[in-house]
């Protein structure tokens, strides 16, 4: 299964510009990466001997943060951002960048692994397309594997549409577009999700 909107969200087009956005945490949309991809970083307990599957790499930012593992691999739509995470990840002795959707990447049959981790990705999938990726997240890992994800989310439909009221008469169109065109994660409905798979 592929997700319909990886060319929408493939970012291309923004990837020089990327890690200057992120660093300004005033946009509400950014506020809080740098603790996000921190807490899952640490989350993820990689050591010396995980395999590790990151999903929408991007510029490198979450894979900087992991220590050196037994194999990480890498997947991104965006062959410029993952341009741009070169330097950033130099320190792997064993890294694999694939380019591919982050659903259709559970049927290349990459084996289990550790941990697999996510930042600002996943509220690109729709909430059936997430239903999807939660069952291949639980074939795909180890027993003792974790699944940690940093991302866009809201609790539920009545609180987008309270955060689209607030930040649309504050100012704030670029989030209102976001809010509205990408799948921020619906927690209520993912944990429910996520709790049948006994993740
Ligand atoms: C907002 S960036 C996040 C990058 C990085 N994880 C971070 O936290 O800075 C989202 C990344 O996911 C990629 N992406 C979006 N949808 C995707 C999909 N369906 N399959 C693969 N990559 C996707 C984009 O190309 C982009 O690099």
């Amino acid at each position: 299964m592929r997700s319909n909107y990886a060319d929408i969200f493939n970012h291309d087009e923004d990837a020089l510009d990327y890690d200057e956005d992120v660093l300004n945490e005033s946009d509400p949309i950014r506020t809080g990466y740098d603790a996000a991809l921190d807490w899952v970083a640490e989350q993820a307990r990689v050591t010396g001997h995980s395999r590790v599957l990151e999903l929408g790499s991007g510029t490198g930012n979450l894979t900087a943060r992991l220590p050196d593992c037994h194999e990480i691999v890498c997947v991104d739509v965006s062959e410029k951002m993952e341009a741009l995470s070169r330097k950033k990840v130099a320190h792997f002795s064993n890294r694999h960048f694939i380019k591919d959707n982050i659903l259709a990447i559970f049927e290349r049959k990459l084996g289990r692994f550790d941990a697999i981790v996510s930042t600002y990705a996943i509220h690109n999938l729709t909430e059936s397309e997430k239903g999807h990726l939660f069952e291949c997240l639980w074939t795909c890992l180890n027993e003792k594997g974790v699944a940690v994800v940093g991302d866009l989310m809201v609790e539920d439909e009545k609180d987008l549409e309270t955060k689209i009221r607030s930040y649309g008469s504050a100012g704030h169109t670029e989030v209102v577009a976001a809010l509205k065109e990408e799948f921020f994660w619906r927690l209520k409905n993912s944990i429910r999700e996520l709790a049948h798979f006994g993740l």
